[in-house]
Parts: C-alpha cells; structure tokens; sequence
C-alpha cells in the first residue's frame, strides 16, 4: 500500500540524515487560533466544502438511516432502496420538528412526531399530512425534506452542505487521493472503535498534533517517539489533500544496513489529510481515520471523532484484540501527552494572541493545511 519511490525516498533520507523540506517557513498569525471571527469564516468555509458524515458500516442495508449534526446542522443520511445515499435536513415542513428523533435505525417513512406530517425514505418526498383538507393547498413537489448533496465511495459518505452540483466527490478526491484510498478497501471495512471527545481547543491544533512529525522523540519520549523516527518523513502533495510517509524505528535499521529493502513499506507508516478537517492514518491492520470539528460557538473548542476501520474480510477476535491494544496506545498518547500539549498551547495563544506561530520546512504536512486555508480564506496564493 504504499509506493515504490516512497521507501526509497524514506531509506534514502535516512541514511543521509535528511528530509523532504519546503522552500521556506510558513508563519500562521496566532489570533487564528483565538479569533471568533476567523472561526465563524472557516465555519463557513467548512460549509461549503464536502464533509465526512458517515462510513457505509453505519447503513449498509436499504432503509438504514443515521442522524447527525453537521456543523449544526440538522441531517438524516438515508440508505435508499437502490443502495445509493441521500441526506435530508431533519426539519419538518410543516413547523420545524426534527422529523427523525433516532440516532439510527431502518425506515421507509420518516414521521413528525408533533402533527404526525410523513416523508418518504426514497426521495424525501412529503407523503402523508394529515386532515389535509385543514390547510390549503401543499404543494407535494416542493414541501419534501429539504435535500443535500451526499456520495459515497470508498465506503466513506460525504455531505455537502452548499449543494454544489458541479463538483462530484471523485472530483473532489482526484485521483491520487482515490488511488491512495483504494487499496485500504474501507467500502468493505467496519468500524472497530468508535470515540469522541470535546475538548477546548482550536481545531485546526488537533489536526497540527496529528500531522506533526517532529514532535514524537520529545513529546512521547517513552511511547511511540521510540517507534518511530522524529524529523523524517516523504510529503506527497495532492492539491487540496496531501499525505505524509514516514519511517517506523525498523526502517532506519534495515537503511543502516544496506541490506535488501523488501517489506520496507511494512515499516512505513502514513497520514492522508483528507482537506479540510479529515485524516485516514494507515496501520498494518486497520486504519485510522479522524475527523476533527470546530465548535459553533468558540474558537477554542473542537470535537474529534477517531474510528478504527478494519477490513471485514481479516476481522476476527484475535485482529480485534490488536486493534483495540493500538487503540489503547494511541488514546494514551493522546490524552495524556498531545491534547495536553495542544490545550495549553490553546491556553497561551488566548492570553498571548500576537505574532505567528512558525512552520518549519520539514512540517510540510502541517503547512500545506494552513496554506490552503489560507488560499481558501484569504484568497492567498
Ligand atoms: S412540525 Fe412536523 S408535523 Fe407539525
Ligand atoms: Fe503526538
């Protein structure tokens, strides 16, 4: 799963005590972290881009549903009797009731427990009002479940919440990123954990500590900083989207001997930054995948959601058993060592919102997010 040139690229940055490095730093202004406008114009940003909403193990049969709040907003995503996706706003018609008040479950007429107002599953479409003759004329072709754009591929189902109908999610991904996806098969993968946490931080910070890749020697110096190597890494840039290769322990030990490098890339582990707010990080076993949310409300709150996916066709009680160890692992390090970290960062930047946090040139990954924030906020180059 992961190319040729990467491993040679990595083994080639080991043995010469090198990396992939950018031109130049890049400076974010700290007030980026704190400043409720700018969260307020990346919400908006956010909107009007396709979102992650829900992995294809969520509803996999016909009439399978799930509701989620979006940025707030209010959706029931729909497996349709012809095995595609819909999403609808979960907001009745009639005076604003939350037509679905379930988390999940399997319908074929979505009902509005308040006057009783029916929209159908397939479609959306208004069904049932009843003592119809009450009201005046509905008209059925405009009165159904206000719809959004939704796809899926890869397995991974994605809103968008600004309706673009120009832009489909193949053209969103493009082909490298759907090459990279591709061979995870996560279409046939279920959800092995499942967590969520809020925390008072900036978001865009959660998503910085999980790209970062010169901080585990210091930060996790007795935990995954020895696994793997501090300061190398092979960036692969695709537009809006990018991935980070970098070398577990092992590697560095096989470049040092000059040996043969088959299954080198099984010590090589990646993070694909799904632009804006999702990354899939690849494990020998499962991969992670992250999204991280800002809240509505504060610049200095977020809400991460991580899953572990697992191919079903090598999912079994020992696999399981693993992949649960790795989790553990990795919420250690999080929550005792990132998140820390990130919320007194989020501390300071509140107390101190001057000058600019720097990028170095090796933080490619990190930067290359804030760039095209930047570009998509700022209208930067
Ligand atoms: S608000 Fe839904 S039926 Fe009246
Ligand atoms: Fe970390």
């Amino acid at each position: 799963m992961v190319d040729a040139d990467v491993v040679a690229r990595l083994v080639d940055h080991l043995r010469h005590d090198t990396t992939d490095l950018a031109a130049d730093d890049l400076f974010v202004p700290v007030a980026h972290f704190t400043d409720p406008a700018r969260a307020q114009a990346e919400i908006a940003l956010l909107k009007r881009l396709p979102l992650f909403v829900a992995h294809r193990s969520e509803l996999p049969n016909a009439g399978d549903f799930v509701t989620r709040e979006l940025l707030g907003m209010p959706l029931i995503v729909a497996r349709q009797s012809d095995g595609g996706v819909r999403a609808y706003l979960n907001m009745c018609r009639h005076r604003g009731g939350r037509v679905e008040p379930e988390t999940s479950g399997n319908k074929r007429v979505f009902m509005c427990r308040y006057h009783g107002w029916s929209y159908e599953r397939d479609g959306g479409g208004l069904r049932h009002v009843p003592y119809e003759n009450s009201f005046g004329p509905i008209e059925r072709a405009t009165q159904g479940l206000t719809p959004f754009r939704a796809e899926e591929r890869h397995g991974l189902i994605y809103v968008d919440l600004s309706n673009d109908a120009r832009r489909s999610l193949a053209d969103w991904f493009g082909t490298d990123v759907d090459a990279q996806i591709a061979p995870w098969r996560l279409q046939d993968s279920q959800i092995v954990i499942d967590k969520t946490f809020t925390m008072d931080i900036n978001w865009k910070l959660v998503m910085d500590g999980a790209i970062d890749i010169i901080h585990p020697r210091f930060l996790h110096q007795n935990g995954v900083g020895k696994l793997i190597e501090t300061n190398v890494g092979v960036f692969k840039d695709f537009g809006r989207h990018g991935k980070h290769f970098g070398a577990r322990s092992r590697l560095r030990s096989m470049a040092r001997d000059g040996g043969a490098l088959d299954g080198g890339s099984k010590y090589i582990g990646s993070n694909l930054v799904l632009y804006p707010n999702a990354m899939m990080i690849g494990a020998p076993e499962h991969v992670e995948f992250w999204t991280v949310w800002p809240a509505l409300d504060s610049a200095a709150r977020c809400t991460v959601q991580i899953r572990f996916l697992v191919r079903s066709e090598i999912l079994d009680e020992h696999i399981e058993k693993r992949v649960h160890k790795s989790w553990e692992i990795l919420e250690q390090a999080a929550m005792q060592e990132d998140w820390p970290m990130e919320r007194w960062i989020q501390q300071n930047a509140e107390a101190w919102p001057h000058g600019s946090f720097r990028y170095g040139r090796s933080e490619l990954a990190c930067a290359h997010l804030h760039r095209q924030l930047a570009r998509d906020l700022d209208g930067a180059r």
